[in-house]
């Protein structure tokens, strides 16, 4: 089977498909076909060894190719021995937990355990599966756990147009928010209005909320600690998922770390969030999307022979919503 390989560190240029031998699912493992894939900011962290931190844990023998990308969806075609959850052709999309990630996702197929995967609901095509996977586990835990956010509250998603923002303006409305207001550039307004905020800020106008909020969600952490307690509300949170900007040696966690040192000095709770990859969470996400409470904007679909040109899309930090990747699927008979 093919996949997407990186042997070095490298950018989305350096990527290359390679012929790899069929993967075969051990104990508790499935194999599924893959129909469709995403492409997620995690993916060009490891590629690229950006930040150097991250080499620690990516580092692979020298010269070993290792797969990329972690979200997929497609068809269960073979079951390991001891799985009985799921079945032969059965339709699934899921995660694969960046901490385990070797083999990736851009491939024809993909091994996974049971807990990285979901049952896609035959209403969902496969690219919104993959589309939503880490992107709304990341949300939903941020909303949920670290962010502990009750019915009522106000919130605020600062990067409300990206993959996780633009699912947690919908999931914070799902989980009973008394508003979801979001941050985003002129031309992701209208998006924003679309997919039920309650108000919407232009940063590239200087605009800024103004709160007071419950809790903030933040996928950029560009705000000063100053600029968050003076909209946040006594006892309020700030939940930072990513960072745009950082250094080479820490990359976002850079400035999630000077966050958390200004949010003690001035007196406000900031969390962050590192997302869980589980069958339960995928689940929920794909309820939601079953009965239409939840929708995935993809901006654009990719072959998935081309991932290359998706992460240098990716890469610019401009996408609005998500990008897919499709597989061409072998015709089978006549
Ligand atoms: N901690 C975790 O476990 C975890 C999990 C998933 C993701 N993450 C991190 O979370 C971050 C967001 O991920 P993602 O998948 O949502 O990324 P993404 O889809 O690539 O985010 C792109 C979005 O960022 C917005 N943006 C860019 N500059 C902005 C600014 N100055 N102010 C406000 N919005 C801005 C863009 O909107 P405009 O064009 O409107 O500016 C665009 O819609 C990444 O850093 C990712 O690594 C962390």
């Amino acid at each position: 089977m093919r996949a997407l390989t990186f042997a070095n560190y490298t950018d989305p240029r350096g990527l290359s498909w390679r012929e790899l031998p069929m993967p075969v699912p051990g104990p508790g493992q499935v194999l599924v076909r893959v129909g469709a894939a995403s492409v997620n900011p995690v993916d060009w962290h490891i590629y690229r060894g950006d930040p150097w931190v991250l080499r620690l844990k990516t580092r692979s023998k020298a010269g070993e190719p290792r797969g990329v990308g972690e979200d997929f969806a497609g068809i269960i075609t073979e079951i390991g021995p001891g799985v009985s959850e799921y079945r032969v052709g059965e339709r699934v999309f899921g995660t694969i937990p960046a901490a385990v990630q070797v083999a990736g996702a851009i491939a024809d197929f993909v091994v996974a355990q049971p807990q990285w995967i979901a049952r896609l609901p035959h209403s969902v095509p496969d690219q919104d599966g993959a589309a939503v996977a880490l992107a709304g586990l990341t949300a939903l835990q941020a909303l949920r756990d670290a962010g502990a956010m009750r019915p009522g509250h106000r919130v605020l998603v600062w990067g409300g147009s990206g993959g996780v923002g633009h699912l947690a303006v919908q999931i914070a409305h799902l989980m009973g928010a008394g508003a979801v207001e979001a941050v985003c550039s002129s031309r992701n307004v209208d998006m924003m209005e679309e997919l039920g905020a309650d108000a919407v800020f232009d940063y590239t106008r200087g605009e800024t909320p103004i709160g007071p909020y419950d809790l903030v969600i933040d996928t950029v952490c560009t705000a000063s600690a100053r600029t968050l307690r003076s909209m946040l509300r006594p006892g309020g949170t700030v939940v930072t998922i990513g960072a745009l900007s950082g250094g080479r040696l820490l990359g976002p966690g850079g400035p999630i770390i000077r966050r958390a040192l200004g949010a003690k000095v001035r007196g406000f709770k900031a969390k962050t969030i590192m997302t869980r990859v589980n069958h339960a969470d995928l689940a929920t996400l794909a309820e939601w999307m079953a009965t239409g409470k939840l929708g995935v904007r993809i901006e654009r679909d990719f072959p998935l022979a081309a991932a290359q040109d998706a992460y240098a899309v990716l890469e610019q930090g401009k996408v609005r919503g998500k990008l897919a990747l499709v597989a061409r699927v072998p015709k089978t008979g006549g």
